[in-house]
């Protein structure tokens, strides 16, 4: 099975997928975590996309289509893929349309995380920190690192909080949003592809949201 979470910044699609990687054994491609990549490993593409993330805008459809691109080249999806934060735009969806039917994969649910409230989008990326070392996600408030200060799924005790995670940065990243990637909505409705749930909720409710439309884990 292979499905896209679609949802606007914080709205917890990093989060869910690595739910679903836990309880499924499906495979996490995050376009966020590829770029973030290519930057610390400082490759040229690394440093081009640098400045552009930092400051809330979409990186060029040529440079995620190519990212994905490989990794579906690489293969060993079987357990199936979570799109997370990829496609964005029109040309990205349709782009993905063409590359999973060349790999002879389909695409089976567009899980749409609906929040209409951008000032709790902002909390929430306001307080998140990352595990440096599994990448596992954090929240100041609403899932705080426990008080001895280690990972609870690796035990390590130095985290990360993203350079595009302020306020400033998050007006972009919210305006680039609803202009070029909430059409993906009508997009995957007329393709009968959308599941909307209600983002809103806490993550175990939003998780338990996405079981049911997904059915039980093999
Ligand atoms: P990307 O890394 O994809 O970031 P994003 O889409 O802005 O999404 P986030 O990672 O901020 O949020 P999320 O929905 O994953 O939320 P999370 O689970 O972490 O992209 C970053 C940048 O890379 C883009 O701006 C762009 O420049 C570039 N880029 C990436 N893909 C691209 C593409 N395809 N095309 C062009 N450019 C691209 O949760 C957020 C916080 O809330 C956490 O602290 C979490 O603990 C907490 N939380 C989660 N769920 C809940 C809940 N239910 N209740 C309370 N708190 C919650
Ligand atoms: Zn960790």
């Amino acid at each position: 099975m292979n499905i896209i979470l679609l949802g606007p910044p914080g709205a917890g699609k990093g989060t869910q997928a690595r739910l679903l990687v836990e309880r499924r054994g499906m495979v996490q491609l995050s376009t966020g975590d590829m770029l973030r990549a290519a930057r610390k490993s400082g490759t040229e593409m690394g440093r081009r996309v640098a400045e552009v993330m930092d400051r809330g805008n979409l990186v060029t459809d040529d440079i995620v289509i190519g990212l994905i691109r490989e990794r579906l080249l690489q293969g060993g999806l079987g357990g199936g893929v979570i799109f997370d934060g990829f496609p964005r735009t029109l040309a990205q969806a349709d782009a993905l349309g063409d590359m999973l039917d060349a790999e002879g994969m389909q695409l089976d649910h567009v899980i749409e995380m609906r929040i209409h409230d951008d000032e709790e989008l902002v909390q929430r990326v306001s307080g998140r920190s990352t595990c440096s070392n599994c990448g596992e996600v954090y929240h100041d408030v609403t899932k705080p690192v426990p008080g001895d200060g280690h990972c609870v799924k690796c035990g390590q005790t130095s985290f990360t909080r993203r350079g595009d995670d302020n306020a400033e940065s998050m007006r972009t990243r919210l305006f680039a949003y609803y202009k070029d990637t909430a059409t993906l909505v009508g997009y995957y409705h007329v393709k009968r592809l959308l599941r909307p749930v209600d983002g809103l909720g806490e993550i175990d409710d939003v998780a338990g949201q996405i079981d049911s439309l997904l059915g039980h884990a093999p």
